[in-house]
């Protein structure tokens, strides 16, 4: 069974739902260890509740962003992770931190990607006035939410929605969509190859929708 390790940085509500799809046997992996670049945040503690190994590496103690990155792989490959999964994981990673986990990195972005790449992504819908809007699971390179899409979901936006009430509608979805993803990767069915995602050994020429 496969070794995940997952890195947070606040509430970890999507970490609870690959603790929950774990324990249900939805996905064939343990959840070796959770890292979170922030101190006390509320995930650490879901993940001490499962009986999961916590580390809090705080990226204030670092002079530079690359120092933090060797320091971060340094204790992510300590646990020796067939993948590693960003989890509300809110730091920018250098292309030499990405790089060393091409095809075994994946992260989960709160929008329609390639859509609202990077932060406010619910309140930036909000103001174009989006009717759609939606959550994505996408492998991890170097350029900043550009990875190849697996999976997406989409919601409607309503009229009267405030970001907050859109970010939690697009959340119920992430705790679909992000379990689903680590299931293929953890069964083999996932992989990546050359920039493109394959699932069952079929390229993937456009993200897969829930
Ligand atoms: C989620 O909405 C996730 O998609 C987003 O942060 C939230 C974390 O919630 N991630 C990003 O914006 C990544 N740039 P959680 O801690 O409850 O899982």
């Amino acid at each position: 069974t496969k070794r995940i390790v997952v890195l947070i940085s606040g509430s970890g509500s999507n970490l609870q739902a690959l603790i929950n799809a774990c324990a249900q046997g939805d996905i064939q992996a343990s959840i070796v260890a959770v890292i979170s670049n922030r101190p006390r945040v509320y995930g650490l503690e879901r993940a001490q509740a499962a009986g999961i190994e916590t580390q809090t590496l705080d990226h204030k103690n670092f002079a530079e962003r690359a120092a933090f990155d060797q320091a971060l792989k340094a204790l992510i490959d300590s646990f020796q992770p067939d993948l590693v999964v960003l989890a509300g994981f809110m730091r920018i990673l250098t292309a030499e931190f990405v790089q060393a986990y091409t095809g075994r990195m994946l992260n989960i972005h709160p929008s329609l990607l390639p859509a609202y790449k990077g932060v406010h992504t619910h309140q930036r819908a909000l103001d174009d006035q989006a009717q759609i809007h939606g959550a994505s699971v996408h492998f991890v390179t170097a350029e900043l939410d550009a990875g190849a899409v697996v999976l997406q979901a989409e919601v409607p936006v309503f009229a009267e929605d405030t970001a907050e009430t859109l970010a939690a509608r697009v959340l119920v979805k992430e705790h679909r969509i992000y379990p689903q993803v680590v299931a293929w990767f953890c069964a083999e069915r996932l992989s990546y190859q050359d920039g493109a995602a394959y699932l069952d050994g079929q390229r993937l020429l456009a993200p897969l929708k829930l």
